[in-house]
Parts: structure tokens; C-alpha cells; sequence
């Protein structure tokens, strides 16, 4: 198939790309690299720098002629979207819209699309299954949702299909450790360098941490099964930080002993999410076991940060 994956040359979307190139599809990239690199974009795929938001969008998808949007481009930090909320929009809402205005124009078939469990808010229970009730409580998690409305209105409009997924805490190689990134990546760095990581709260919060190689699988999924409908992808596992403080301790033998500072505003205490609908309706299920993946998340950082010293 021809697939356009927007968002990737950044973290999830490259390894989107990976997966779809080795099941032998044809597939272009659009990204504007303003978080992302060209070096996560496998030389199989063509690279468009561009931003969703623009005119160029639709001279890409005449030119490339995709059957399905892998559509992943993405303002990601919460802190903008309080910050910025109309440049969060701007990108979240405004740049899905444009995208799906040219699949609309070009007649795409269907769209795959992550939203985020950052639509769920303090969870009212546990495990998080597809209809647990929704309480955003940040600009992004609004502009997350927002396009899943936008999604079944072009179904029921145009009929263009879609996937949405519901993506628990991804982690693995590729995942920016700057600023905000995810705890993995960050730990990583931190570790391997010897360096004390902070911990916020007491480290008892749990969050659920699927392996982006078992979320490639599920966009693969996607392209032939799924259609018009909400899935989690997650581990149905709750994993606290302090524990995985430990497997980090234990991975890289460093015998680091946690800082632990006050609780982030806007942090939720527990989550973790079930995977039952995307297993049922297609046999997914995560592969990759946490102490595997940061395993391999953790070579890759090694490498990482021996090509930049
Ligand atoms: N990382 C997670 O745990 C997680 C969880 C749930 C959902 N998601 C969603 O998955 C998607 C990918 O997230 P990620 O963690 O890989 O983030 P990422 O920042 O690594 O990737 C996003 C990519 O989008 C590109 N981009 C941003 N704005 C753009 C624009 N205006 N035009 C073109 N490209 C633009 C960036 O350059 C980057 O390469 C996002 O939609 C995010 O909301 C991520």
C-alpha cells in the first residue's frame, strides 16, 4: 500500500515507518523536523519537510498519492498546550484538519490516528478500557480528543475510515530525553551517565509503559482490520517509578539512589490501561516485556550518547 506518515522522522512514527517499509509498503514521510530528525527516517521512505498545517500539503498528497494517513505529526508537551493553547491547537487541530481535507481532495482511504491517555484525567477506575469517561484537564489532551470527533465526522460524511488508538506511556530507542520526554528516556541518559535522577512525588504513581515496536505492530494492524473504531494499545501492567528505578538500578549496575522532589501540578497518580477490545478484535497483544524493552532502549542510548561525545 501507499502510506503517508506524518510525524515521521520523530519518535513513534519512525518506528511506524520502519515496520511498514520491512512488510514491503511504499511509504513517504511528512514532517516539519521541528522535534524530530532526519536521521530516525529510514533511507526507504521519502521525506517531505513540510508542515501539516500548510499549502503544501495537498501538492504532497497529489504527488504521492497515499492510500492511508499514518497521521502522527504532533505538538506532544503538555506544558505548551497550557502555555500556547492556540499554538497547540494550531498544530493538533488545525494541521489534522488540513491533512484531512487533502484525504478527503486525494480520496485516502483511511486514517490512523493516536489520541492519548492524557484524555482520561484521574482515572475513575482501573484498568482503562475504551469507554472509561473522558476529563481533560490540559490544552493537549482537549486537542487530542478533538480530531477523534473530526475522524467520525469524515467517516460519516466522506466515509474515509480510521483507526484511533489510545496509546499508553510509549517508550524505546529514539524517544527524546530533553526537557520533558519521557521518564524512560530520561532515566536512561541519566544512568548511564551516573548521574541522580529526580523523582517527582514518592515514585509510588504507576503509569503503564508499552514498547513502541508492539505500538508499530498495531498501526500494522490497523491497515487491514480496525476500521471505525477506538482501541487502547498499552500493557494492561502498572509499573511504579520507583520499581522502575530499580530495573534501571539492576540493568546498568549503577547502584543509584533516587532525589526525590514535590509532586508536579497536573500529574496523575495511578493508570494503566486495558488492551482486551484490540486483542479480541484482532489478536494484539504486547510482545515486548518492559524488562526487555528498556533492555533495548537502553543499548540505544548507550550508542547515542557515544556518537555525540
Ligand atoms: N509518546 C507517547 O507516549 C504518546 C502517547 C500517546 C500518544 N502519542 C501521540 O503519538 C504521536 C507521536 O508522538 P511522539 O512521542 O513520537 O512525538 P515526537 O515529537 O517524537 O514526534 C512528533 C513528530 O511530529 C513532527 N511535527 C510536529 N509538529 C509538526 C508540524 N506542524 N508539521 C509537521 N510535523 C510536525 C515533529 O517534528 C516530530 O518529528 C503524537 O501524535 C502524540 O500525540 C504519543
Amino acid at each position: 500500500m501507499r502510506i503517508i506518515v506524518t510525524g515521521g522522522a520523530g519518535f513513534i512514527g519512525s518506528h511506524i515507518v520502519d515496520a511498514l517499509l520491512k512488510e514491503g509498503h511504499s511509504v513517504a514521510v511528512i514532517d516539519n523536523l521541528s522535534h524530530g530528525s532526519r536521521l530516525n527516517v529510514d533511507a526507504g521512505a521519502k521525506l517531505y519537510i513540510a508542515d501539516i498545517r500548510s499549502k503544501d500539503i495537498e501538492d504532497i498528497f497529489e504527488e504521492f498519492k497515499p492510500e492511508v494517513l499514518c497521521h502522527h505529526a504532533a505538538q506532544i508537551k503538555v506544558p505548551v498546550s497550557v502555555g500556547n493553547p492556540i499554538l497547540d491547537a494550531d498544530i493538533n487541530i488545525l494541521g489534522s484538519i488540513n491533512l484531512l481535507e487533502a484525504c478527503r481532495k486525494f480520496g485516502v482511504e483511511k486514517v490512523i490516528y493516536p489520541a492519548s491517555a492524557a484524555i482520561f484525567g484521574e482515572p475513575k477506575y482501573l484498568p482503562i478500557d475504551e469507554e472509561h469517561p473522558l476529563d481533560m484537564i490540559s490544552g493537549y489532551g482537549v486537542s487530542k480528543h478533538t480530531v477523534e470527533h473530526y475522524l467520525k465526522v469524515y467517516n460519516e460524511l466522506y466515509g474515509l475510515k480510521y483507526t484511533i488508538f489510545r496509546y499508553a506511556n510509549v517508550y524505546g530507542p529514539r524517544q527524546d530525553s530533553s526537557g520533558e520526554g519521557g521518564v524512560v528516556s530520561i532515566f536512561s541518559e541519566k544512568f548511564l551517565m551516573r548521574e541522580q535522577p529526580v523523582i517527582f512525588g514518592d515514585g509510588n504513581q504507576t503509569r503503564d509503559f508499552v514498547y513502541v515496536e508492539d505500538v508499530a505492530k498495531a498501526n500494522i494492524q490497523a491497515l487491514g482490520s480496525l476500521d471505525n473504531e477506538i482501541y487502547n494499545v498499552c500493557t494492561n501492567t502498572e509499573v511504579s517509578v520507583n520499581e522502575l528505578f530499580h530495573l534501571f538500578n539492576n540493568l546498568t549496575a549503577s547502584g543509584l539512589k533516587p532525589e526525590y522532589q514535590g509532586i508536579r501540578e497536573g500529574d496523575i497518580r495511578n493508570s494503566y490501561m486495558s488492551f482486551d477490545k484490540i486483542n479480541m478484535a484482532c489478536g494484539w497483544s504486547p510482545e515486548v516485556s518492559l524488562e526487555e524493552g528498556l533492555k533495548r532502549t537502553i543499548e540505544y542510548f548507550k550508542g547515542s550518547l557515544m556518537t555525540n561525545n
